[in-house]
């Protein structure tokens, strides 16, 4: 049994003009994998990420997560699953400004109402792990893009969700920091088994992953597997990309 089974899946979104966001998605994620998505913009990365987050319900097919369909769920135990068993990561942090770095990221732990040594106790592993336990005193303004972003992973990591789902968690920052954040997510998915599906269209971060899907119009169009070497990988990744045209491809192999 697969750790997720993305069955035949297909995502319509109703409106005067309907749109037809996924045509009929399926692929399984093993436990401890690190999948990237990629494809030119509008294709459905999003889509599927939302799907798999069960932010959005699909039109037809299913997703299961560990055996669970969340959409078999009640709404109340749904917000349970979630917050159990995903961590999310975003573009552009979706950090609290009014609290501090520490207070964002014990924000799950507070949710679940875990008491507050086990919650110190937490916080002072994961931000060490993180390398930000300098700045956990910190407000959000005075913190680094990066240093914003690996507070984002610590939020979406301190309660060991068994799925981190990150969309484009590398597309706010400069080329320095985006090497950071995914040497400590490869990191995270080397030593915990946490599952990772993260969408991207950025072919080094990409690069980091051990699988990587293309989607095209709504399809899987194409995929990849990661043998020994990082920089062969990357090198296959923008080959597809060249392929799958549709968007500029920022290449700097300086970056590298
Ligand atoms: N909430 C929505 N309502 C209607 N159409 C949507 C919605 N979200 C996305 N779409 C459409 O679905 C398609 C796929 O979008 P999306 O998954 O965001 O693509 P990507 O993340 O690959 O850029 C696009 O044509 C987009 O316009
Ligand atoms: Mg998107």
């Amino acid at each position: 049994m697969p750790f997720i089974k993305i069955d035949h899946v297909k995502k319509v979104y109703q409106g005067t003009v309907n749109c037809e966001a996924l045509k009929e998605v399926s692929f399984n994620m093993d436990k401890g994998e690190f999948i990237s998505i990629m494809g030119p913009s509008g294709s459905g990365k999003t889509t599927l990420l939302n799907l798999v987050s069960t932010i959005d319900t699909p039109t037809r097919g299913t997703i299961l997560i560990d055996g669970q369909n969340p959409q078999q769920l009640k709404k109340s135990e749904l917000a349970i699953f979630r917050r159990r068993n995903l961590g999310f990561v975003f573009q552009d942090f979706h950090l609290l400004e009014t609290l501090t770095i520490g207070e964002n990221i014990v924000i799950p732990l507070v949710l679940e109402g875990v008491n507050i040594t086990e919650i110190e106790q937490k916080l002072a592993f994961t931000s060490k792990r993180l390398g930000i336990d300098k700045i956990l005193d910190k407000r959000i303004h005075e913190v680094s893009g990066g240093q914003k972003q690996r507070a984002a992973i610590a939020r979406a990591m301190i309660h060991s969700p068994k799925v981190l789902l990150a969309d484009e968690p590398t597309g706010s920052l400069d080329s320095k920091a985006s090497k950071d954040v995914m040497e400590t997510i490869e990191q995270l998915n080397r030593e915990d088994e946490t599952s990772i599906m993260m969408v991207t269209h950025d072919p080094v971060a990409a690069s980091y992953c051990s699988r990587v899907l293309f989607i095209k119009d709504g399809e899987i169009y194409n995929e990849l597997v990661r043998g020994e070497r990082r920089s062969v990988f990357y090198q296959s990744i923008l080959d597809v990309l060249s392929f799958l045209g549709g968007e500029t491809i920022d290449v700097s192999q300086a970056r590298f």
